[in-house]
């Protein structure tokens, strides 16, 4: 096919312009580089210096796919990540040809196997559990595996609705997270805690204090079954919560009853809660307010408090106990918080559980109050490991995150999370189709508790809550593991304080 001479003669014109366009552009770009003084590497090498910025935001998103081995990356390897896809899928979660994990290092958690696992005709579901015996609506729930706190805006409107769909229909429960109650919470009909944060975002008045009407309200849906007192979480303690002002949309201020637009900071404690003493008397008010199980989450860093507040509610009466303790990991996931909290604050899940398993058991309180743990428990063996430790129940922010599509591009804070789960922006969230993931997240929530059972039917047991300590080895740095019961031996009990219909494990 001929082109006529007029049209190769346009192109060639087009060509020497773009070409022109470009070559001002360098030039343009050559002289801010040198002039600028804020960028060594753009001053020292103009313009080919910007490609350093446009290679490290790509290695965000390719280096997992490229560059890094099945175990290497945090906060979660690819082998991690890929178990949940797998799951949420419900794809075959088998692997090939044997372990891609080094079973060698210090810290490896390896249960033992029973010469004689339980046969499948003797594997039973774990029974309901039951929750604040001394509340005038007490909860049940058998699910050892729930949604842990992540607010209407650190999370978007469509990863909420998926997990509320999911969650009802696996049996899980779904925490609010400190952002208030939205309509998308109960929308898909599952058990909703509410977190109660430090700015009491959805239970505040004028002046930002707890107001006991909206407190009422909320606990009037009898979708909300329990109210969580946030103290502190793994990934920032001593720091409120942090929503960036983009993600401060018109709807998420309302619901919190903030400024649109601007960045929604939470005061880094309950101002009125100074004490054990106090914290006692405020897990009483909300559930004398509200009839509903109180409990509160923290990430442990000193202890004496702990022993304090057991002590105080063996003076008050055990009906004055938190009807439940969640533990956060020092590395727990956020939306967002200082780099110098997440590195470097608090204690992580592996010494933090044992060691407020113990103080429980020490005074008697364990089948009191009840122990949720969360930080990276978001596959079967990690979870596993936690109901040896002594937890009635594990929490998940991320894993279902990963159910939900998260690529772990690590933008969270900035409203432009490819998948559409952190972000606010609908050109972003129309990834996100919340039918289909929420069939993820059930699936997710179901195959791990199933692949919990097969590990506790390999240990001989007939369901996961029949885990104990002695199932459960840790490699030390001689090479050699020892049980948990070694390590942690269980502490001198005090008789257990008889607890109303608390329900076995
Ligand atoms: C996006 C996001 C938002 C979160 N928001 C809250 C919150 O509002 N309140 C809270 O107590 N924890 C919050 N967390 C912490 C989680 O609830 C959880 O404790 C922590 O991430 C550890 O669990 P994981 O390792 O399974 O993510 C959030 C975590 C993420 C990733
Ligand atoms: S994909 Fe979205 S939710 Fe996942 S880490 Fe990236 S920004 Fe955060």
């Amino acid at each position: 096919m001929e082109y006529p001479i007029q049209v190769l003669s346009l192109i060639d014109d087009i060509f020497l312009l773009l070409l022109a366009l470009t070559l001002v552009a360098i030039a343009i770009m050559y002289v801010i580089d040198v002039r600028q003084t804020t960028h060594a590497v753009r001053r020292n090498y103009p313009v080919i210096g910007r490609f350093r910025y446009l290679f490290e935001k790509l290695g965000e998103f390719f280096r997992q796919y490229f560059f890094a081995m099945d175990r290497e990356e945090l906060p979660f390897n690819r082998a991690e990540r890929s178990w949940v896809y797998r799951a949420a899928k419900g794809e075959d979660t088998t692997v090939p040809f044997g372990s891609t994990r080094d079973l060698r290092p210090a810290g490896t958690v390896l249960f033992v196997n029973c010469p004689y696992p339980t046969l499948e005709r003797d594997a039973v579901e774990p029974g309901p559990l039951m929750y604040g015996p001394y509340s005038r609506q007490p909860y049940e729930n058998a699910s050892f595996f729930n949604v842990s706190a992540m607010s209407f805006g650190a999370i978007s409107a469509p990863a909420v609705r998926a997990l509320s769909s999911g969650a009802k229909r696996a049996g899980c429960w779904l925490n609010t997270g400190e952002g208030g109650l939205s309509p998308y919470h109960l929308e898909g009909g599952a058990d909703v805690l509410f977190q109660i944060g430090t700015a009491r975002y959805g239970v505040r008045d004028h002046a930002g204090h707890l107001s006991d009407d909206r407190l009422r309200e909320i606990a009037a849906h009898e979708q909300v079954r329990m109210f969580e007192i946030k103290l502190s979480q793994g990934a920032k303690p001593g720091k409120g919560g942090i929503l960036p002002g983009g993600k401060v949309t018109e709807e998420i201020a309302r619901i919190r009853f903030i400024q649109v637009g601007q960045d929604s900071i939470s005061p880094n404690r309950h101002p009125d809660v100074n004490s054990t003493v106090e914290l006692l008397d405020f897990v009483a008010h909300v559930r004398e307010v509200t009839g509903k199980p109180t409990g509160f989450k923290c990430v442990m860093g000193t202890s004496e408090w702990l022993d304090e507040l057991c002590q105080e509610v063996l003076k008050r009466g055990i009906e004055s106990a938190p009807d439940f303790i969640t533990i956060d990991s020092a590395d727990g996931g956020t939306g967002a918080a200082p780099m110098s909290l997440i590195d470097y604050m608090g204690l992580p899940i592996r010494e933090s559980l044992p060691l407020v398993a113990d103080t429980l058991i020490r005074y008697g309180l364990k089948e009191r109050i009840r122990l949720i743990a969360s930080g990276k428990l978001i596959t079967p063996g990690e979870v596993a490991w936690a109901l040896c430790v002594g937890a009635d129940a594990v929490n998940s922010a991320r894993g279902f995150m990963f159910s939900l599509g998260c690529i772990q591009a690590l933008q969270c804070n900035r409203n432009t999370c490819p998948t559409g789960v952190t972000t606010h922006d609908p050109d972003l969230q129309k990834g996100l189709v919340v039918m289909d993931k929420a069939e993820r997240v059930y699936r997710y929530a179901t195959t791990l508790r199933k692949q919990v059972g097969v590990i506790a039917h390999s240990c001989g047991v007939t369901q996961p809550r029949g885990l104990q300590r002695h199932h459960c080895r840790i490699v030390q740095s001689s090479g050699r593991s020892l049980p948990l019961d070694e390590l942690y031996p269980p502490p001198p009990a005090t008789p257990p304080v008889d607890t109303v219909a608390a329900g076995g494990r």
